[in-house]
């Protein structure tokens, strides 16, 4: 079947086999491989995307029911040569280790911005509570997403002082990236 859908602001149209994965998708058919495959469950969170603005599990939805609609991956994060301050906050505050989970937190904590410009850390951490991190201890990633916020276009903010509290991983946030039900199976 044939889909067009916008990817970081590009239009693409490509011949997809009807159950490929948005994942898939994205980084064997376009190369976009920044976006990072790395469970068969939909627990790790490293697959997410934004489509239409808001965080989705790649792996949960069908490159099929991506079509018509926008998505951002973590290539479409820096423009024209800068980078997105999200992804400054990761550099500046070390806010990765081994950097697997990194794509993930990032377009998920993007979206956060995006609706909530100054969120606190309770926020953050129910935000990014649909992602594993095996390194970090979360703390560096809170840290680095309060730093984005300090420093958005027309932020007037200090960062939040530093915390030194364990991650809560509440599970109701509205900012967790969604689990889509694939139509027709996921292989
Ligand atoms: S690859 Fe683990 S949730 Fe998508
Ligand atoms: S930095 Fe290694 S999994 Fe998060």
């Amino acid at each position: 079947m044939q889909v067009t859908m916008t990817i970081n602001g590009e239009r693409v149209t490509a011949e997809i086999e009807p159950r490929l994965l948005l994942v898939h998708f994205l980084r064997d058919q376009l190369g976009l491989t920044g976006t990072h495959w790395g469970c068969d469950t939909s627990n790790c969170g490293t697959c997410a995307v934004l489509v239409d603005g808001e965080p989705v599990k790649s792996c949960t939805m069908l490159a099929a029911m991506a079509a018509g609609h926008e998505v951002r991956t973590v290539e479409g994060l820096e423009r024209d040569g800068t980078l997105d301050p999200v992804q400054q906050g990761f550099m500046e505050c070390h806010g990765l280790q081994c950097g697997f989970c990194t794509p993930g937190m990032m377009m998920t904590a993007r979206a956060l911005l995006d609706r909530d410009p100054d969120p606190d850390e309770q926020t953050i951490r129910e935000a990014i509570s649909g992602q594993i991190c095996r390194c970090t201890g979360y703390t560096t990633i809170v840290r680095a997403v309060q730093w984005a916020a300090a420093h958005e276009e027309g932020a007037e903010r200090e960062p939040e002082p530093r915390s030194r509290t364990g991650p809560t991983a509440a599970e109701t946030s509205t900012t967790q990236p969604r689990v889509t039900e694939p139509v027709g199976g996921t292989t």
